[in-house]
């Protein structure tokens, strides 16, 4: 099955988190600013990674416009969730799960959040997520 990680990480946390994915899943990985919306529909699973931004929400310069074209095209596809917060509990999180239900789309697992970069995975997150992606 073909897998790609797409990223946006303003601080490096989130891309921190998107390399562990990488090297655990041995998939494609591309920063958002260089990842087009028809090359990453050409693969199977699709794990997007951006952290809590705004008030609770999506990156808004790049990574939301990108995610809201591969959206609109996404709805046959396997997505997963991952990125990084800070002050929150997650609540971005909740919210861009629900976001991709509504598209249809067939969520894999639960959004992986971490407080901060990979030495804050809580493991066994860690492992179901990384599970539901093999
Ligand atoms: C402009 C801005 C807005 C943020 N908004 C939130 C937020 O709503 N909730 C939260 O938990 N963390 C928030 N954070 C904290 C980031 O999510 C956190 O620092 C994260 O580790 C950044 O990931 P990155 O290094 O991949 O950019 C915000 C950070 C910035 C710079």
């Amino acid at each position: 099955m073909k897998q790609v990680i797409v990223y946006w990480s303003g601080t490096g946390n989130t891309e921190d988190i998107a390399n562990k994915i990488k090297g655990d899943l041995g998939c494609d990985c591309f920063n958002v600013s260089n990842a087009n919306v028809d090359d990453i529909l050409s693969y199977d699973t699709i794990i997007l990674g951006c952290p809590a931004m705004g008030a609770e929400e999506l990156e808004e310069e790049e990574f939301k416009p990108f995610y809201d074209s591969l959206m609109a095209k996404a709805a046959s596809k396997n997505i997963a969730l991952f990125g990084s917060y800070g002050w929150g509990d997650g609540e971005w999180m909740r919210l861009w799960v629900s976001d991709v239900k509504g598209y249809g789309c067939n969520l894999l697992t639960d959004g992986l959040i971490v407080n901060g970069d990979s030495s804050a995975i809580v493991d066994s997150e860690y492992e179901a997520f990384i599970n539901a992606l093999k």
